[in-house]
Parts: C-alpha cells; sequence; structure tokens
C-alpha cells in the first residue's frame, strides 16, 4: 500500500520479517520506485476484477516486431548466444552507428558506441568512467528518480538543481555556471515532463558546461518520440560529451534490457574494462534483437503518432479536471501536473483516483523531492481509447470530487 511517508508496501514487509544484524551501507540507503507501488496496488485491483487503465507506468503497451523476433528464434537455433564482447556485437555497434547517420546525419564512429543492458547500466557505466566517490553531479529536478539514486549508490553527490516553470523544468545556462559539481546530466525529452530542450539551449547548457569543465551527459532515451520533428543529439555539438540512449522506449524492447553509450575515443577502452568486470556483456539474445529491430519493416513512427494523439487528449482535458500547470510535452509520452488545486497530497491523491476510478497514475514524489508531493504525472503510453476512457471516468469523478 502506499503511505504518506512514501514507504514502499515492499519496505513495509521487510520490516515485518526478523531482526538482522547485518549491517547495510549507507549508499544503499536510496528510494524505491513509488510507481511500482502503484503498479502493484493496480493489478492487485486488477487480479480482483476491476478495470484499471495504467498509466503510471513508462513503458510502451507493444513489444518486439514479430519480423525481428522470427529472425532471433532462426538465430537462436543455429548459434548458441553465449557471452558476447563487453562493447557488445560488433554488428550492432554498426547499425547503431547507422542510427545516428539516418536520424541526425551524423557519423560516429561504432568504436566510440559501446552497447549495455538498458541505458540503466551505461548510467553505473558512465557514472564510474568520469567520477570519484565524493565527486558532485549536477541534475535538475523534476528528474527521472534513478539518477539521483545511481548517483547515490555509487558513492557520488547530486547537486539537485530545483528548475522552474518559466525555463520549461530544465537546467539552465546560469544554473551550470553557477554549480560546483564535477558533471551535469540532462534530458530531452525529460522524464516526467517531456519536455525538450531546442538545439540553442542543449548547445548553451554544453558550452557552459565546458567553460565550467564539467563532465556532460545527455540522457537521449526518448529520442525518436519527438512531436515536434527533429532531436537534437550532443554529439551534433561537441565530440567529447557522453550521451546515453536505449531500446527501452522508440523501439518498445524496456523488458529485453538493451541501450548504449556513446563516449570519446580515448574512453572506449576504460568503459569496456569496467563493462567486462562488472556485467560481461549485455544479453546476447537482446543485442541481436536489437539488431534484427534496426533492420526491420516495422514502422516505429506509428506509436509516435498514437502518443500525439494521446497527448492532445490529455492536454485537452486534464486542466478542466484540477491539473494545472503543465508545460506542453514535447516528446517522450508524460504530462506532468501541479495538483494543488486539490486538497489531497499526491500520493493520497493518487490512491483516491486509482480507487474511485481505476486510472493508475503516479505522484511526483518520485520526481521531486521537493515539491513532488504537489504534483503527478501521467504516461500516456497506452491505447487512445484507454486514454478516452481514463478521461470519461477522471471527468465523473472529478464533478463528485468538487462538490464533496
Ligand atoms: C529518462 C530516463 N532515463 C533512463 C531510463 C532507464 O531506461 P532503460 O534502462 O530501460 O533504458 C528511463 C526509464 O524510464 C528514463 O525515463
Amino acid at each position: 500500500m502506499l503511505n504518506k511517508n512514501c514507504k514502499s508496501s515492499y519496505q513495509e514487509t521487510q520490516n515485518l520479517t526478523r531482526e538482522c544484524k547485518l549491517k547495510s551501507s549507507k549508499r544503499s540507503a536510496v528510494n524505491p520506485f513509488l510507481v511500482m507501488d502503484v503498479m502493484q496496488e493496480a493489478s492487485e485491483l486488477e487480479k480482483q476484477g476491476n478495470s484499471i487503465i495504467h498509466m503510471e507506468i513508462g513503458q510502451p503497451n507493444s513489444g518486439a516486431p514479430i519480423d525481428a523476433l522470427n529472425q532471433l528464434y532462426n538465430k537462436s537455433l543455429q548459434d548458441n548466444l553465449g557471452y558476447s564482447s563487453a562493447l557488445g556485437l560488433p554488428k550492432l555497434r554498426e547499425k547503431i552507428s547507422d542510427l545516428y547517420k539516418k536520424r541526425y546525419k551524423l557519423f560516429i564512429d561504432p568504436k566510440r558506441i559501446v552497447v549495455t543492458s538498458g541505458s540503466s547500466a551505461a548510467f553505473v557505466l558512465a557514472f564510474t568512467a568520469f567520477f570519484d566517490p565524493g565527486d558532485k553531479v549536477l541534475i535538475g529536478e523534476p528528474g527521472y528518480p534513478s539518477y539521483k539514486n545511481i548517483i547515490k549508490s555509487l558513492s557520488l553527490i547530486s547537486e539537485i538543481c530545483s528548475t522552474s516553470i518559466e525555463n520549461r523544468f530544465q537546467l539552465t545556462e546560469d544554473s551550470i555556471l553557477k554549480s560546483t559539481a564535477n558533471g551535469v546530466l540532462v534530458a530531452s525529452p525529460a522524464n516526467p515532463t517531456g519536455v525538450s530542450l531546442t538545439r540553442e539551449e542543449l548547445n548553451s547548457l554544453i558550452k557552459s558546461a565546458k567553460k565550467r569543465k564539467m563532465t556532460f551527459i545527455s540522457d537521449e532515451i526518448y529520442h525518436g518520440l519527438n512531436f515536434n520533428g527533429q532531436d537534437f543529439s550532443a554529439l551534433e555539438f561537441d565530440e567529447d560529451v557522453i550521451v546515453i540512449n536505449s531500446f527501452s522506449k522508440y523501439f518498445s524492447l524496456t523488458g529485453w534490457r538493451l541501450g548504449w553509450i556513446v563516449v570519446p575515443p580515448t574512453f572506449t577502452r576504460i568503459i569496456e574494462k569496467l563493462a567486462q568486470n562488472l556485467f560481461i556483456c549485455p544479453a546476447n539474445a537482446s543485442q541481436n534483437l536489437g539488431f534484427f529491430v534496426l533492420n526491420s519493416s516495422a514502422n516505429f513512427d506509428e506509436k509516435v503518432q498514437q502518443y500525439r494523439k494521446n497527448k492532445d487528449i490529455l492536454m485537452d482535458h486534464l486542466p478542466k479536471l484540477g491539473f494545472i500547470n503543465i508545460v506542453k510535452p514535447d516528446g517522450a509520452f508524460y504530462i506532468y501536473a501541479d495538483i494543488s488545486q486539490f486538497k489531497l497530497e499526491s500520493v493520497d491523491l493518487v490512491r483516491e483516483i486509482l480507487e474511485k476510478t481505476g486510472v493508475a497514475i503516479t505522484p511526483g514524489n518520485d520526481f521531486d523531492s521537493l515539491r513532488g508531493h504537489k504534483t503527478v504525472r501521467f504516461s500516456f503510453a497506452c491505447s487512445t481509447n484507454e486514454v478516452k476512457e481514463a478521461m470519461r471516468r477522471l471527468s465523473s469523478w472529478y464533478k463528485l470530487y468538487i462538490n464533496s
């Protein structure tokens, strides 16, 4: 159950088990993902026969294209899919390099591309390769919660900058120039807002980081899911930046755990040694699937059209239902909203909405330690019919709520 103190149900059940004398490390004291608690509660309600609309989790509702799955099946009949090189399968690294040509008209030497187990493993590699314990990394809030949790678990320190709605919840040149951190991490489009940096903004953040001798890390995992046309990669502006990307979102391969990192050429060997020791290699089957997906005839852009439609429906309805101060998302599949017009705090509001309407959304506490108790995130990676039905249910609930 979600509770006001934001303890997860998992934590609570752990407290009921016998006392253990082993000491846990300070760096392991990271926050749980509240979104997982919402998911668990939603699936319990679903098991009891309730109709649930999942708008809590940032995951596409489709899987790998069938042609790619068939090719993987055939491959697995001929190949034992054992360990690969720690850097990833050369054919996949080349294909990812081709993606940079296609998407950004950029030549990225495949030698600079390291395949990872999702972008999550790429963050571990980047933070380990570029920082020492005690180093600081500047991140903006609201932001993807794992950033600060990975940073803490590696004995680094996050320097958190509370971004403003006026700056569309993105870091600014000024926030970098004032920072004392060793590195900075930006995401565009970002989670939980879906907001992108413009070409000029990204370029100026990179320049400011360079001026301050800060390592610049760009999380580009929502690239491809863009409602305004083009995405800009940090690699267009500077060779000495670190870019992290993933097959999870645009290519819908969340559970296959496949991502990549692009590093300056001299860092490939450093990352390789870390990857060998930390992970051996990403799953070979997933790497092959990634290769087949990049060759697939599937039209991934169809999903973008669906997300755009979902976004428009939400942007039309949510402000009329008390969800305010929304910055229009440029991409990804999220809307972040202020709930200060409601008396309830986000954890309680999310529970109330789940119980009364069956619509599962995420409390903002995951994304913003200061202001998240007054915000929520809607994920619109579900179908358009589900989004329409969610708005119908929320409208009925809201009429009763404001009159209660
Ligand atoms: C901004 C952002 N970065 C990174 C990740 C991690 O994704 P994965 O490890 O599946 O590539 C997520 C997941 O939702 C995310 O939202």
